[in-house]
């Protein structure tokens, strides 16, 4: 276990392709879509793969708001935030990331929560 996550989950490549895959998986999920309706997709694409470089030990990339503040008013509901953890898996399953490295990353966006869900 000496590989940083930001490795196991292949660099800045593999990393970029899921972040890709999770926005994708919110544009087409029910639950979440309209939240992604007036976003710059690529953007966001660029915001969600930067955030995750740096968050799991890749290079200090990520120049957005902490979660807390990204999220601020938009009373995000508990159900809006497991919809966002299955499209998450999702993008981690098609991009077959194994499932010690799902289970890692899964943790790390659960304890994100509290700054996220009615905030
Ligand atoms: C652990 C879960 C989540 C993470 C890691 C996360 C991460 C992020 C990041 C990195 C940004 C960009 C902030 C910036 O550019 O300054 C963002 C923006 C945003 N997030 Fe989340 N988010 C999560 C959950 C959610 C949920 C559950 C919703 C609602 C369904 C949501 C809705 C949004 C919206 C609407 C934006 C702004 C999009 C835009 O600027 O067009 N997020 N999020």
């Amino acid at each position: 276990m000496s590989q940083s996550l930001f490795e196991r989950l292949g660099g800045n490549e593999g990393i970029t392709a899921i972040a890709n895959d999770v926005i994708d998986n919110h544009l087409v999920n029910q639950t979440v879509s309209n939240r992604f309706a007036e976003s710059d997709v690529a953007g966001l694409k660029n915001a969600a793969a930067t955030f995750f470089i740096t968050g799991t030990g890749g290079k200090n990339v990520y120049k957005g708001k902490d979660m807390l503040a990204a999220h601020k008013g938009m009373n995000i509901s508990a159900s809006e935030f497991m919809a966002v953890l299955d499209d998450a898996l999702a993008a981690l399953e098609k991009n077959n990331i194994g499932q010690r490295e799902q289970e890692e990353v899964l943790y790390v966006l659960y304890s994100m929560r509290s700054q996220i869900v009615r905030v």
